[in-house]
């Protein structure tokens, strides 16, 4: 059968997911939005052969655990049904950048994952469909299928329930830095765990939802203005909104480093001189700034001053998921 590769990109959320409405199907509680990263991806290669009597999966330079290898698994059996194929696969995959540490790789992972084996399946699948794919994988895998900017709906049914890239002002000319925490290992609560805790026991949790809401509302009308700080002003809020739902969770579930907030007043204090550069937070310690592209050198030069800051990685944003020729076996 054909050997198929995927590259697809991580992606930061502006408008935060954090929690399903539907569990098996992965039904987000609230639409998102986030930015693709062009400088952070995930290669993947997958081929079905009917001589494997079980799945084979290797994460070049990384160790897959049981439970990951069982989620490839799983996601691979959608695409088995999907393509009515019993053929166990061998799945070959690296990351540019460290897993399970708040850059969502399984966001690019899992749209890299479902780009290659519809690929290797010979699935003439659209993008909408493998978004919808990839979101049962992972949530926010669905936007990373699109890439660019770009809006998950809700849906009401899982062919509802997909990401499309949206409008951008054209004249913003962004980057993202990854401002990487120093000292930091796998994250201890992953997204799923801390989500579903989130929704049972966050008492704000149903009135941070209808917030989430109101907050999408307001990005798209700062986008449709042009409006960059009403824009930033939507994106922090929306970071504190996800914190703020985590850290009342009981057990409380706290993300953040002291760098994380050292980031964020260093931020501040360029604001007062002028230069409006905005901060976003996944579930992990590393801040997301996004900076208009003539604020970049004074920005990271600020960051760098940090003694907690690692690496910035400055990145552009990063487009669609997308078949390659160079396969990893
Ligand atoms: O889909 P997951 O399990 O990678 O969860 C993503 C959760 C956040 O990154 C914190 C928010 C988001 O919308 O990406």
């Amino acid at each position: 059968m054909k050997k198929a590769t995927a590259k697809a990109h991580s992606n930061i959320a502006l408008i935060k997911y954090w929690g399903k409405q539907d569990e098996g199907l992965r039904l987000p509680m609230n639409a998102s939005v986030a930015i693709g990263l062009e400088e952070a991806y995930t290669t993947t290669t997958v081929e079905f052969d009917e001589k494997l009597d079980k799945d084979e999966v290797t994460m070049i330079g990384d160790e897959f655990n049981e439970m990951e290898t069982t989620k490839v698994s799983e996601h691979l059996d959608r695409v088995r049904v999907i393509a009515g194929i019993n053929a166990k696969a061998k799945v070959v995959s690296t990351n540019n950048f460290p897993k399970a540490a708040g850059m969502a790789s399984s966001a690019s992972g899992f749209a890299a994952l479902t780009v290659a084996a519809a690929g290797a399946a010979e699935l003439n699948l659209s993008e909408k469909d493998l978004s919808i794919l990839a979101r049962q994988g992972s949530g926010s895998a669905s936007r990373s299928v699109p890439g660019g900017v770009s809006v998950w709906y809700t849906g009401e049914t899982s062919e509802e329930s997909y990401a499309e890239k949206i409008d951008f002002p054209k004249s913003w000319k962004i980057k993202v830095l990854l401002v990487m925490a120093e000292g930091t290992g796998a994250k201890k609560v992953g997204s799923t765990e801390g989500m579903a805790l989130s929704k049972k026991n966050c008492p704000y949790y149903s009135t941070a939802v209808e917030e989430a809401n109101s907050n999408l509302n307001k990005l798209e009308k700062a986008m449709a203005k042009g409006d960059w700080s009403a824009f930033g002003k939507v994106i922090e809020d929306e970071c504190f909104r996800l914190h703020a739902i985590c850290m009342t969770t009981t057990p409380n579930i706290l993300y953040w480093r002291g760098v994380t907030v050292e980031v964020f007043q260093t931020l501040y204090k360029l604001r007062e001189k002028g230069i409006e550069a905005f901060f976003t937070v996944d579930a992990g310690p590393h801040v997301h700034v996004i900076v208009k592209e003539e604020n970049v050198e004074e920005v990271k030069m600020a960051l760098a001053e940090l003694s907690g800051v690692k690496t910035i990685i400055e990145t552009g944003v990063g487009g669609a998921a997308r078949l390659i020729e160079q396969h990893l076996f």
